[in-house]
């Protein structure tokens, strides 16, 4: 059933259309599409057998077209010009008009392959997006950004694009992994931190039921957890949908953070986890330059405490080698690093002056913080 309607303005007058639900998908298409006469769904062996959704049966119950399955690799290797030729040639074999839909089911990986997909393919085709993570769903799946990997960084090929719809399914969480869950919930606590006070204190007060990450049990407080978090989303993506300004401060953790997953090759720790040692981070170095209060930085890394982020083991990292990484980051703006820090809690700022020794004491620290569990 869709319990929300939302949606998403953007340039060129195009508007997304946002559903938030359980058991939805079917509903969504239904009532929100018009008739494609091809529909290609883009998704992964591994998730359809995981969680059990017959994706297929759905769209060609919602669609009376022709509807083709397209596979690709589980994980971030997906995301490469390889694939995307393998599936164009696909789409191209088969036949593909203007009119034709692409549907990416999937975690992030998929969505941001479909979405470059749909968005190059004849110019731009129909997309939606039915995002299965919780990753995806609050963050990865709406605001059209697209994309692919390349071998000199990540996400460094790719279009912005919007959705003409995405579908928000609590109930297919079910079977995600719960590394997953807690990876994904890094960028829910990170809208709580950069804008959302009410949503940061409602982390805080419900730890012990959200921890469980029990989405059909405590599918109320998912349902108000996840619109919270897609509406902080839509907010920032409206305002600026290039990221000419504001939308950067969604990168709050992320200059670290995809600095650490690129020192260990992309492979070693998921996206949310690295979100999560690049807000500890950035929070220390904000302390550092007393931008933000000792009280409120002990509430930032209180709440990766009680969501056991400390209980990842932090390789020890090469400082030289990260700053290298971090200095070549696509978002280093006239060879200036600019820091999103935060001032308070529901509030950030980008800093310009942000020092390679700034970040090397943090690097410290975030070491001795995620010091893992001893066996
Ligand atoms: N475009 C954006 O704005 C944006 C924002 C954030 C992240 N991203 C991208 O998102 C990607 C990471 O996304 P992710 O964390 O969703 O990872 P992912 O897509 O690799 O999914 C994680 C794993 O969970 C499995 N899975 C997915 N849904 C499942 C379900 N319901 N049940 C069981 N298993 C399920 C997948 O098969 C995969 O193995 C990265 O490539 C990142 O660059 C993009
Ligand atoms: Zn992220």
């Amino acid at each position: 059933m869709i319990l929300h309607n939302l949606s998403l303005s953007s340039g060129n007058r195009h508007k997304t259309a946002i559903t938030v639900g359980s058991k939805c998908i079917e509903e969504s298409l239904t009532s929100l599409t018009t008739q494609s006469k091809r529909v290609f769904v883009l998704s992964q062996e591994s998730l359809l057998k995981d969680s059990g959704y017959d994706i297929m049966s759905v769209v060609k119950s919602a669609y009376h077209s022709d509807c083709h399955l397209i596979l690709v690799a589980d994980g971030e290797s997906a995301k490469s010009m390889t694939t995307y030729t393998q599936c164009l040639n696909h789409i191209f074999d088969i036949g593909v008009e203007r009119g034709d839909t692409i549907i990416g089911f999937g975690g992030g990986v998929v969505t941001d392959l479909a979405g470059f997909i749909a968005s190059t393919c004849l110019r731009g085709i129909k997309l939606i997006n039915i995002p299965t993570t919780l990753l995806a769903q609050v963050d990865a799946a709406i605001g059209g950004k697209t994309g692919i990997n390349h071998p000199s960084g990540k996400n460094l090929i790719g279009s912005f694009y919007q959705p003409h719809l995405i579908i928000n399914d609590i109930a297919i969480l079910a079977s995600l992994p719960k590394e997953e869950s807690q990876s994904g919930f890094a960028e829910i606590i990170k809208y709580g931190i950069i804008q959302d006070r009410d949503l940061f204190d409602l982390l805080l007060a419900e730890a012990n039921t959200i921890i469980k990450f029990d989405y059909i049990a405590d599918h109320d407080l998912w349902l108000n957890i996840i619109t919270k978090s897609i509406k902080n989303k839509i907010y920032v993506v409206e305002e600026d949908e290039k990221e000419s300004s504001l939308r950067a401060i969604l990168n709050f953790g992320h200059t670290i953070g995809h600095g650490i997953e690129a020192l260990f090759g992309y492979n070693m720790y998921k996206h949310g986890f690295c979100v999560a040692f690049g807000m500890c981070a950035a929070t220390y170095i904000a302390v550092k330059k007393s931008l933000i209060s000792q009280d409120m930085a002990t509430a930032i890394y209180r709440i990766l405490n009680v969501y056991d982020y400390h209980r990842i083991s932090l390789d020890s990292i090469h400082k030289d080698r990260l700053l290298a990484i971090i200095a070549r980051d696509k978002k280093v703006k006239d060879s200036k690093i600019r820091f999103v820090l935060p001032t308070h809690i529901g509030k950030v700022i980008v800093s310009p002056d942000v020092s390679e020794s700034d970040i090397i004491a943090s690097i410290e620290f975030i070491e001795s913080f995620f010091t893992g569990v001893t066996p």
